[in-house]
């Protein structure tokens, strides 16, 4: 059997990226159950890989590959798959179908936001290879109908976010950012993360200021600044539920890093470095204190979902 990735001409295949919030402001509950977000969205260079094909009529498939490949769902309750169905009901319901197939890098629910990026590529992927005639913004029409980040997903870049985090504006951002990730070995349920946060917070507010502080470092390009700037009010909800994870914020602080962060609601963490070699020198000190199943070392920002051509 060919190898399900390969750049064969009935697959459309995209590149999806993860994100990391530079800034996560977060409100009290609203009655729809979401909560109001002040969020800067920064795309960083860890990539999931979505792959489409034709299938007949009315049939989705997924299979998924590559990092924790056994920790995502394969059936409905894929993104992926509920975003080939959502536009396959809109645009011919009696004529659409695919198979697709999902190459893992990003951490599974690991606060950078994996799953979405797969609906994002997907619906991207599924739009060329059906021919549909929808506009980018009708994709983040669609993908805010599948989750908050997935319209950050398509878009990519650094942007800030309010509302749920999908109303999103483009943000100024001078020169690129180097980061060391940290990975747990489990999970994090994202609701789960809020509902602590609900918790330890009882008296969030409404109304939430804008991130001025990281806005301005990115439109400065100070590293240092930005290093200072970042702020995640979720991070007290997971630290609660991850208690390892103020160990491993300490440790990268300790080797240099200039900010660290837990991405999302967590549980991957986010080391600022100073440039490309003090982020390999991090990453190699922080693979050897043995605190994570894996590190890595990506740039941000990158683009959001985007065809591979090649
Ligand atoms: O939109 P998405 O399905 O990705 O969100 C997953 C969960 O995260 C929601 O069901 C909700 O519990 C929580 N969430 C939230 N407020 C947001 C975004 C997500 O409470 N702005």
């Amino acid at each position: 059997m060919a190898t399900p990735l390969a750049p064969e001409p009935d697959w459309i295949r995209v590149r999806a990226s993860g994100k990391i919030n530079l800034a996560l402001r977060v409100g009290a509950v609203r009655p729809t159950g979401y909560h109001p977000l002040a969020t800067v969205f920064q795309s960083v260079s860890l990539f999931d890989e979505i792959a489409v094909r034709w299938s007949e009529p009315g049939r989705f498939s997924v299979t998924v590959v590559g990092e924790q490949a056994d920790q995502v769902p394969c059936d409905d309750r894929n993104l992926a798959v509920r975003a080939a169905r959502l536009l396959a009901e809109h645009y011919g319901p009696n004529r659409l179908g695919a198979e697709i197939v999902v190459r893992k890098t990003i951490p599974v629910a690991g606060g950078m936001a994996g799953g979405s990026a797969d609906a994002a590529g997907t619906l991207l992927a599924c739009s060329v290879l059906w021919d549909l005639d929808t506009t980018p913004d009708d994709l983040r029409t669609f993908g805010a109908m599948l989750g908050a980040d997935v319209p950050f997903q398509l878009m990519g870049g650094t942007a800030l976010g309010t509302g749920r985090g999908d109303e999103l504006m483009p943000v100024l951002s001078r020169g690129t950012y180097h980061w060391v990730l940290a990975l747990s070995e489990d999970e994090l349920p994202t609701p789960a993360v809020f509902r602590r946060f609900d918790e330890l917070n009882p008296d969030a507010p409404a109304e939430l200021p804008l991130p001025t502080g990281v806005l301005n470092a990115l439109v400065a390009g100070d590293a240092a600044a930005l290093g200072a700037a970042l702020v995640n009010d979720l991070q007290p909800a997971a630290a609660a539920m991850r208690p390892g994870l103020v160990r491993i914020l300490q440790t990268g602080t300790e080797l240099g890093a200039l900010g660290a962060i837990v991405s999302g609601a967590g549980p991957t963490c986010a080391f600022l470095a100073a440039n490309e070699a003090a982020a390999v020198d991090l990453s190699v000190q922080l693979s050897s204190q043995g605190l994570c199943r894996a590190v890595r070392r990506v740039m941000g920002p990158v683009p959001g979902a985007r065809l591979i051509t090649a």
